[in-house]
């Protein structure tokens, strides 16, 4: 056999299919509405494309140190202490391309094979595969929806074993847009302390909250922030996905050791996404209240028009995705996609990579315009 059994055990995309039958559609002019996009349908703001501008423009297209440009991380260390209270000096922050390298970076430093990795679900659906590929064993914890899948933590503590190394949080959460109260994070603080063990914070989408604010778990004391690996990144908060640029900051050991492995494989994130991303950093209140403001309507209006229909869903607390309900339908996640999309031309991405096959996932990274019209059509669909 060509093929090794590490990339064997991987999961392919299963939400590959249905994206691309979705742009197919798209390209062939057909009226589909995408509920399935992943990223904000914003353009990058100007300020920030300047800066890659005056990159290119004076010549910084050169390798940078491994872990990122000391403007950066010195950049990212205050913003981390401004906007979340968390202590990471420069030389605990490790500059990769997206969250998504920082997050496998992290796991392939602290996982030896066949340590576990505690997962909540609903959950990204990354994160299994990514602690398949660092040979780890990913250990789900299932969660109630009829209590908005929020976090059961006697159920937390009887998964954890000798070999459990730690705890992926994302929150803001995809797909559910869950967002963890203080005193939800403080038990899991907890656990983590008791335990001896590690979390790996993920808060991409730490700027997407509408109605609280956002806590890193970090920032709950010393001894938690001591073993948390916080990851985070310009993607979500900035609309600059395909600029790559996400962090850690982790204890001072973990990050030298991210270093030595990211300087074997793929050594800096591109130099002039870096300078885009310092200029991203130095944005001010008004893009994130624009950007917090636009998708709450979003979010309000989706709520409104699926309430009006009967439909249950989780109600989206952060990100840009709420989490519905298919249950009385009958079909199971992907056969529910396929079929809305054949005969209504939406796109929504299928629950079960997520951990929940009686659920699909909408985004409302679209128009008002859009999400009228889409609800309107799934209404239709579930009538039939
Ligand atoms: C929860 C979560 N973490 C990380 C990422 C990856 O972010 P990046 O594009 O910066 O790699 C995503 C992207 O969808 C995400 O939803």
């Amino acid at each position: 056999m060509l093929i090794s059994k590490r990339a064997q055990k991987v999961s392919p995309s299963q939400t590959l299919k249905i994206t691309s039958e979705i742009k197919k559609m798209k390209k062939d002019n057909k009226p589909v509405i995408n509920f399935a996009a992943g990223e904000p349908d914003f353009d990058t703001p100007e300020k920030i494309k300047e800066a890659a501008y005056e990159a290119i423009k004076g010549g910084f297209t050169k390798y940078t140190p491994v872990s990122g440009t000391h403007e950066l991380r010195e950049s990212i260390s205050a913003k981390f202490k401004k906007s979340n209270n968390l202590d990471y000096s420069s030389n605990q922050i490790i500059v990769s391309n997206g969250a998504k390298q920082a997050l496998f970076n992290a796991l392939l430093v602290i996982l030896n094979p066949g340590d576990e990795v505690i997962i909540m679900a609903p959950y990204w659906l990354s994160y299994t595969e990514m602690v398949k590929l660092a040979d780890g064993v990913p250990v789900i914890i299932d969660a109630d929806k009829e209590n908005g899948f929020r976090p059961k933590f006697d159920d937390i503590e009887k998964k954890i074993t000798s070999q459990t190394k730690c705890i992926i949080l994302n929150t803001p959460t995809n797909p559910t847009g869950m967002v963890w109260s203080k005193s939800e994070l403080e038990q899991l603080s907890e656990i983590v302390l008791k335990h001896k063990i590690l979390v790996i914070s993920d808060e991409i989408y730490e700027h997407l909250i509408y109605e609280d604010s956002h806590i890193s778990i970090g920032a709950l004391s010393k001894d938690i922030l001591s073993r948390t690996i916080t990851v985070n990144g310009v993607s979500k908060s900035f609309s600059m996905t395909g600029w790559r640029i996400g962090w850690m900051g982790a204890p001072y050991d973990i990050a030298q050791e991210v270093s030595k492995i990211q300087g074997q494989m793929t050594s800096n994130p591109c130099s002039i996404s870096q300078m885009a991303a310092v200029a991203a950093l130095g944005m001010d209140g008004e893009w994130f209240d624009y950007l917090r403001n636009e998708f709450k309507k979003r979010r309000d209006f989706m709520i409104s028009k699926l309430k009006k229909l009967n439909i249950s869903f989780v109600k989206p607390e952060g990100a840009f995705y709420l989490f519905m309900d298919i249950d009385c339908t009958g079909l199971d996640s992907f056969a529910f996609a396929e079929k809305l999309l054949s005969e209504k031309l939406i796109g929504v991405i299928p629950g079960v990579p997520f951990g929940r096959d009686d659920f699909v996932r909408l985004s409302y990274a679209t128009s008002i315009n859009e999400i009228e019209e889409g609800i309107m059509r799934i209404g239709a669909f579930l009538s039939v």
